[in-house]
């Protein structure tokens, strides 16, 4: 038997370093954002000498540096000082209002009794914290549109009334959100809002120039390369960018090149399916009802059924992965005219 590490060599012939391409590398320096990272601290400032912070609400499309410049922010201003305390939060994976509290009190490192606590309760131990350390919070709340309902920003919009400071900076590609927060809400928070806009495709080769330089072996691509990478995609987004280099770097260093092709680009780019799914990071529940509704829309009891043949769940769970979904308007529901107290709906993708 052939030992089947033989011939390959522990020297990367195309890829350096290979973090520096993943989605959750920080990298040193941001450009193209100064002006949303002044706003951003100018916003924040306040909370330093506990003052009422601006609260901000960012949208934009998917991959133009949202949450890559609301972290670099957080770093610098805790680097600047440790007098606020930052909590940053994914609301997709915390969408509830105790797993934000959670999120809290882990930044605040408070013990906490084994027994659960009620959700009022949390927050009072938040509130008493702010007031006993004189130490505001700021809390960011990216993919603010995963958040179950209002009730979260109501509390925190109260504690605001009573001068607790507390500093929000929501952040979402849906851009619509904010106008449909509770009026009650929106008009006690105060937010300003900005826009991310897409990055032109100079700035997007600017991006991956830089990214090249640091993962890349010298020598292993050129300036043309990184052009056709940024041509190759629709959307204005670094994400998808840095991916599909990174994706033409396997593909080269797979067929034993030392060098990234335009062919590698092209073949990479073929490769991928259309709709950008990974920009979702869906579940596999959630694929799977993309997958059911392919073949066109289906009332949710057909839905239900083709679901649970494949993977056990309740119904309440797939409500919950189709509630998601539409969110995420990857699908869209209608309600069907019925008789009954039950009201079918009908899902199809969109
Ligand atoms: N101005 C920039 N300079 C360098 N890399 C960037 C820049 N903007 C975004 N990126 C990179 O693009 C990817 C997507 O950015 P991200 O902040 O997650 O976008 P969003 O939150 O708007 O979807 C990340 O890997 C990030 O490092
Ligand atoms: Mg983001």
């Amino acid at each position: 038997m052939p030992n089947y590490f033989d011939g390959s060599s522990d020297d990367p012939s195309i890829i350096k370093f290979e973090d520096i391409l993943l989605p959750d590398h920080m990298p040193d320096e941001l450009g193209h954002r100064d002006k949303e990272l002044q706003v951003l601290a100018d916003s924040i400032k306040p909370l330093l000498s506990r003052r009422t912070p601006d609260n901000l609400f960012l949208f934009g499309p998917s991959g133009c540096g949202k949450t890559t410049c609301v972290k670099y922010i957080l770093k610098q201003l805790t680097d600047h000082s440790s007098s606020v305390l930052p909590v940053y939060v994914n609301c997709w994976e915390n969408p509830t209002q105790m797993a934000v509290y959670n999120k809290i009190i882990e930044a605040m490192r408070l013990p906490l009794p084994r027994r659960g606590l009620a959700t009022d309760e949390i927050f009072s131990r938040i509130t008493e914290y702010v007031k006993n350390y004189n130490k505001p919070i700021l809390l960011i709340l990216d993919e603010m549109d995963g958040l179950r309902h209002d009730k979260l920003l109501y509390v925190v919009s109260r504690a605001n009334e009573q001068k607790l400071s507390f500093g929000i900076i929501g952040i979402t590609n849906n851009k619509e959100l904010l106008s449909k927060l509770d009026s009650r809400v929106r008009s006690s928070l105060r937010f300003s809002d900005m826009e991310f806009k897409d990055y032109s495709e100079e700035q997007l080769i600017s991006i991956l120039r830089i990214r090249a330089e640091h993962a890349l072996v010298p020598g292993s691509y050129d300036g043309r390369l990184l052009t056709k990478v940024a041509r190759s995609v629709e959307s204005g987004s670094a994400r998808v960018v840095i991916e599909r280099l990174w994706k033409s770097a396997k593909h080269a260093e797979k067929a034993g090149r030392s060098k990234i092709m335009l062919q590698d680009v092209e073949d990479v780019a073929s490769a991928e399916p259309s709709l950008k799914l990974s920009e979702y990071n869906l579940s596999s529940e959630e694929l799977l009802i993309l997958e059911i509704l392919k073949d066109g829309e289906l009332p949710s009891s057909k839905l239900y059924d083709k679901f649970i043949a494949k993977i056990p769940k309740t119904k309440r769970q797939i409500r919950n992965y189709l509630e998601l979904l539409e969110k995420k308007t990857l699908i869209e529901s209608e309600d069907v005219e019925a008789d009954g107290m039950l009201k079918p709906k009908i899902f199809r993708l969109r």
